[in-house]
């Protein structure tokens, strides 16, 4: 297996921490250390106060797993697995995936869900998430033609990364009842769960409907927490988390164990952390919107129905990697051209869940005011 340059992760890798304002970032606005700890109840705090620093159970701290297991509706501690959400998707992927088997995944996406299976041997049809009449919008009624008699899995992502798209809970129940039907294995990638702008539009987790999904789930978006690098699998499918867990063994064997501690801090202050994040991403939803509007000529808005991120259309010749060059260069505001994405169309993501927001939106202004495109 010889894996592909990630080419988000090596353009983040390349000026994330060189770049004044970061305009694209996918993470909520994290935690200080001292924050984090001054919400402990009494018995996660006296868990950090004796905390020793050796290695932690393989599957993961039990009373973690069970404040994670109680995010879904009828599962128990047993159908958790803890794994860094990166490495979550590769466990996955290699616990179920053979070369030769075919599997869909949205496009656009976050490249391991689908460079991983091109990477194993495995073929990767595109499901595209595309707009259609200024909305972002996938073909639920075409799920099927796309299947094959290899295929294996359906690879989603809602919200999803970069557009922020959903789907209504009726055509996610479809996608379900498609898989079902056809005994594929449904990898729901929920990394921005907990940040859709209705919060009755949240969708199910597969993984409490249906014996073959897996879902990841993970602290580093919507609980402004990725410094822990924390993450997980969820499944009532024990024979794959056993797998997954067998895996893990070559990967990173157990989590840290101070994150494992100060994620059950921040799961079980999950309403206020969520609040406070769901707060500012709606102020900082309706600037950049506001932004969009006033310079309409130049570029175009596709809203996002949940999530930290959007992904706008520059309506000009100009490619969007000269255009982003442009902003990082000469400007010092980061924004991330859809290339990454392996995207042909002319899109850029912004990312509007940190604090630093409005000044990064404040510089982009000036960009665009100058911009002789
Ligand atoms: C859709 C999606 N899945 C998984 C991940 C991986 O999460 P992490 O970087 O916390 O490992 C990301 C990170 O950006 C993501 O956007």
């Amino acid at each position: 297996m010889k894996l592909p340059a990630f080419e988000l992760e090596r353009y983040f890798a390349r000026y994330e921490f060189k770049t004044e304002f970061n305009l694209c970032p996918s993470d909520c606005e994290s935690f200080s250390l001292s924050e984090l700890l001054s919400m402990a109840d009494d018995e996660s705090r006296t868990l950090w106060e004796n905390l020793r620093l050796e290695y932690t159970e393989s599957q993961g701290l039990p009373l973690l797993r069970k404040e994670i297991a109680s995010l879904y509706t009828g599962l128990s501690s047993e159908n958790i697995l803890l794994a860094v959400p990166e490495e979550g998707i590769f466990l996955a992927f290699n616990s179920i995936l053979e070369p030769h088997d075919h599997i869909i995944a949205l496009t656009p996406a976050y490249q391991s869900l689908y460079s991983i299976p091109e990477s194993m041997g495995c073929t990767v049809t595109s499901w595209p998430v595309r707009e259609e009449k200024g909305e972002w919008t996938i073909d639920i009624d075409g799920l099927e033609a796309l299947i094959r008699p290899t295929t294996k899995m359906i690879v989603v992502n809602f919200p999803h990364n970069p557009t922020g798209y959903m789907p209504t809970e009726k055509d996610f129940l479809k996608i379900i009842d498609i898989a079902s039907h056809h005994d594929l294995y449904l990898f729901s990638d929920e990394m921005y769960r907990f940040l859709e702008f209705d919060e009755a539009s949240r969708l199910p987790s597969p993984c409490t409907l249906y014996e073959k999904a897996i879902t990841l789930g993970g602290l580093s978006k919507a609980f402004g927490l990725p410094g822990l690098r924390m993450g997980w699998l969820a499944s009532q499918n024990s024979t794959f988390l056993n797998i997954c867990a067998q895996l893990k063994d070559y990967t990173t064997i157990c989590a840290s164990s101070p994150a494992e501690i100060l994620s059950l801090i921040g799961l079980r202050n999950k309403e206020r952390i969520l609040h406070r994040n769901r707060t500012l991403l709606a102020k900082n939803l309706k600037e950049v919107e506001k932004l969009f509007s006033e310079y309409g000529n130049l570029l175009h808005w596709t809203p996002p129905k949940g999530g930290s991120i959007a992904y706008p259309e520059l309506k000009s010749d100009i490619s969007i990697e000269t255009f982003c060059q442009k902003a990082i260069e000469q400007y010092g505001v980061m924004i991330l051209p859809g290339t990454v994405f392996g995207s042909v169309e002319n899109r850029f993501r912004v990312g509007f869940g940190r604090a630093s927001f409005s000044e990064a939106l404040k510089q982009f202004a000036v960009f665009l005011k100058n911009w002789k495109g």
